[in-house]
């Protein structure tokens, strides 16, 4: 039998648009997390709710990876801008995905007080190891988004007339950042294109069962340009990722 290829996505205006494409539907659920088992073009395809955050997310992932055996994971969904030439419906292809609360502070007493800019990006899967002692973790980890599916992704660009596409970095940590300053931080030095709540969860896990993954993110509001949140955003994604799926089955 053929394995799945599961699009995940967060919220319900993230993941049903994608769901009632599918054909042959039936749902399941395993905690929170539901899961839309079905088919396009005589191909199997899961949509997963998976409740918004990084928990949710690597849950999610792991319980649908453990059931469903998936060939190939997308995580999409809508994304907060870190570049200001990126626009609300502008989309991201995740070149690279990368965990942005994994952070050690710097070393203060008592009275000392906080100091956000000097904080280091802290790699948890480099050893084994205490990460605060160990200075190989002293660094940010990214996740490589599968060669495969950008190239699925590149192929249907010119299927999206919303916005543009480009490859770039997506940031995730479950924080909502609104201070203009420290959404520059992140862009300088993780070279951040957005930010959202999931995608390094996913990465993390599909890398740990060594299941292909690519995260897929719409901008619906960017802070650094002005760009105001457009919940419309979610449907746009989910349309260009359905053909982003098709062109993939297409080269099975
Ligand atoms: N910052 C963080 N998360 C965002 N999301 C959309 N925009 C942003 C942003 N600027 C997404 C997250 C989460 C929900 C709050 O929306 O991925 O699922």
């Amino acid at each position: 039998t053929q394995r799945p290829i599961m699009i995940q996505g967060p919220m319900p205006i993230e993941a049903e648009k994608f769901a009632e494409k599918l054909e042959n539907v039936k749902e399941e659920q395993s905690g929170d997390f539901v899961f839309y088992i079905g088919t396009l073009d005589n191909y199997p395809v899961i949509v997963a709710k998976t409740g918004k955050g990084m928990e949710n997310t690597a849950a999610a992932t792991a319980v649908a990876i453990e059931k469903y055996n998936p060939i190939a994971i997308i995580n999409q969904g809508t994304s907060g801008g870190h570049d200001p030439d990126l626009n609300v419906f502008d989309i991201v292809l995740g070149k690279r995905t990368t965990n942005l609360g994994a952070l050690k502070t710097g070393d203060k007493g008592e009275g000392e007080g906080i100091d956000p800019t000097t904080w280091k990006p802290m790699d948890l899967m480099a050893s084994e190891g205490s990460a605060g002692e160990d200075p190989n973790a002293e660094k940010a980890r990214f996740y490589e988004g599968d060669k495969e599916l950008l190239a699925a992704a590149n192929a249907v660009k010119d299927k999206y007339t919303e916005g543009k596409i480009v490859e770039g970095t997506i940031g995730s940590a479950d924080v909502w950042n609104n201070e203009v300053d420290r959404i520059k931080w992140f862009h300088t030095k993780y070279g951040t294109s957005v930010e959202e709540m999931e995608g390094a969860a996913a990465a993390q896990i599909a890398k740990a069962y060594d299941v292909p993954f690519l995260g897929i993110r719409v901008l619906s509001n960017n802070k650094t340009n002005g760009g105001q949140y457009n919940p419309d955003t979610a449907t746009a994604c989910q349309e260009y990722v359905y053909e982003v799926v098709k062109k993939y089955i297409s080269t099975m």
